[in-house]
């Protein structure tokens, strides 16, 4: 099969400030009715029903929220996570228990993050789902420009797409967010799984 060059760095700039565009444009109430969509699809995926420790996100800059999936009655029992950025390796990130993590604290973006409990290494959490800035309906992912998830989660490359392995990675975004193709850079994890307030696509 011939693949698509990788996108250039500034393909990608110009991609993330369109898509971000996009999504900060939506309403309170479509952010609303988006995020309940896509907690239903979310509370529905079997493989998701199995995870025990379930690493979610703090929405920003429009991100689909899919903190609702911590309250869907089939989910009572999973243990909930939120990232932590870490200094070492630089730029990684780690999961913390969320929502019993008694404080939080804003972090060098300003966004929250669980304090006070220990941090675990992706390899723990059973799923993990990652915030989009893009995607395409091959699993290939554009996120914030960071590298933090791509990084963290470089281990997985090894196995593929189609990676049955710990942790199940489920990129969530709106559904405005896909675009019909985005070349992967060879540092880019792809996601077996992507899921948004319209639809499910499997790798
Ligand atoms: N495994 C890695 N080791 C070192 N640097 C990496 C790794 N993965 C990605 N990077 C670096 O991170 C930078 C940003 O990568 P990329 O544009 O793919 O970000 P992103 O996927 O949008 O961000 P994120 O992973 O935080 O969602 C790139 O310059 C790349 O070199
Ligand atoms: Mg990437």
């Amino acid at each position: 099969m011939i693949s698509s060059p990788p996108l250039s760095a500034t393909d990608r700039a110009i991609f993330r400030r369109e898509l971000r565009q996009k999504r900060r444009a939506l309403s309170p109430s479509q952010q609303k009715i988006a995020a309940q969509r896509l907690a239903r699809h979310l509370a529905a995926l079997p493989a998701l029903q199995q995870a025990r420790r379930i690493a979610l996100y703090w929405p920003v800059d429009g991100e689909i929220d899919a903190r609702a999936l911590a309250h869907q009655s089939n989910f009572s029992r999973h243990d909930f996570y939120l990232p932590v950025l870490q200094a070492f390796p630089a730029n990684t990130l780690r999961f913390a228990r969320w929502p019993q993590a008694q404080r939080q604290q804003r972090n060098r973006f300003g966004i929250p993050e669980p304090r006070g409990r220990r941090a675990l290494p992706a390899q723990k959490m059973d799923a993990i789902l990652l915030p989009l800035t893009g995607f395409d309906a091959q699993g290939n992912r554009l996120g914030m420009g960071g590298g933090f998830y791509d990084r963290t989660l470089a281990f997985k490359r090894r196995c593929g797409h189609k990676s049955a392995g710990k942790p199940l990675l489920i990129g969530v975004a709106h559904a405005c967010q896909q675009v019909p193709s985005l070349p992967a850079a060879d540092w880019d994890v792809g996601l077996p799984l992507v899921v948004t307030d319209r639809k499910i696509f499997r790798k």
